[in-house]
């Protein structure tokens, strides 16, 4: 049998700015999804009859990418990730069967990580009709801590360019890295869950909506891009209370964009007290906050108590690998 597995993602600095073309900073976490391939009688995805209509990404990946026409497979999928949630679910499931197949194909080739997270964006970008930023995909693919831009972002390590052809014309993205420093494993992130979605693309038609209504709020994104430098400078350099500082300004000012919610709100409130900072992550309107840690059962509790779930990670953890 071959097993391979992909970690989810958090985001720590510039979603939403992103798609104005400022950077956003993510970190893989140590929560993702592991997918096993083995050869079967008929095709078979949790030991249920596989439909290929129902599973797009994993359709596209089998089909167009490998163009597999071998025997039928059985696949078996298990994830820690609070799916729907800006965790980067879907794209760590997509990294982990395209390595998982990779295995069971060419069991003696290592893997090529730039090239999961090209095809695994390009099975989100099949799914998501066009639409789909790599954010999600490289994190999960390449692991540590991804820097996805416009342009190349200074301080960071170049790692390859990709582009798309969406419904609202050719997008180009630069995938950077950066190293972080030993010191950053004494904090912890502690992600909290609020049990609440909202799907990203409202969200992103909403601040347009709102930006278009009240143009002095491009001054709130050109400060998430300041936020999102200062916090990079702070994450090179293993400034933990820099790093904190920063998540909390980016938080204030993704409240004015207006993505916050009462019930993200509720659990950045109760982490802040036990923490270095905290902020809303991903999409927003529901979905997860996440907190900085250097006592992460304590931040742990404090979500629990305010209803959120919580789950912790290290900061960066390790890209889609054969397991
Ligand atoms: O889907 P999420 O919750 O990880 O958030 C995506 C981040 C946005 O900047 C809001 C959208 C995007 O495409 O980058």
């Amino acid at each position: 049998m071959a097993s391979a597995f992909a970690p989810g993602k958090c985001i720590l600095f510039g979603e939403h700015a992103v798609v104005y073309g400022h950077p956003a900073v993510a970190v893989a976490i140590d929560q993702g999804v592991r997918v096993s391939i083995e050869e079967s009688p008929d095709w078979r995805l949790e030991g249920m009859p596989f439909d290929p209509s129902r599973h797009p990404h994993i359709t596209h990946i089998i089909q167009s990418i490998f163009n597999y026409d071998g025997p039928p497979l059985a696949l078996e999928v298990q994830s820690d990730l609070f799916s729907a949630a800006g965790m980067g679910s879907s794209a760590a499931l997509s990294n982990a069967v395209g390595a998982a197949l990779h295995n069971h194909l060419n069991s003696d080739e290592p893997l090529d990580n730039i090239k999961l997270a090209r095809l695994a964006h390009s099975a989100e970008a099949t799914a998501q009709k066009g639409r789909a930023s790599p954010t999600d995909t490289a994190t999960s693919a390449l692991g540590g801590c991804v820097v996805v831009s416009g342009e190349h972002v200074e301080g960071t390590r170049h790692i390859f360019d990709t582009s798309l052809v969406t419904p609202e014309g050719k997008r180009d993205w630069s995938i950077n890295v950066v190293d972080l420093p030993p010191g950053i494993c004494e904090a912890w992130l502690v992600l909290g869950y609020t049990g609440e979605w909202s799907p990203t693309g409202r969200m992103v038609a909403n601040v347009a909506k709102l930006m278009s209504e009240k143009p002095e709020l491009s001054d709130d994104m050109e400060a998430i891009a300041r936020i999102t430098k200062a916090g990079l400078t702070a994450l090179s350099a293993g400034n933990l209370e820099a790093l904190g500082m920063a998540m909390d300004a980016c938080h204030e000012r993704l409240q004015r964009l207006e993505v916050s919610n009462p019930s993200l709100d509720r659990l950045v409130e109760a982490a802040r007290p036990h923490a270095l900072g905290a902020k809303l992550t991903g999409a927003g309107g529901g979905g997860c906050m996440v907190a900085l840690a250097e006592d992460p059962q304590r931040v742990a509790e404090a979500i629990e108590v305010a209803g959120g779930k919580p789950l912790t990670s290290k900061l960066g953890a390790e890209g889609v690998r054969v397991v």
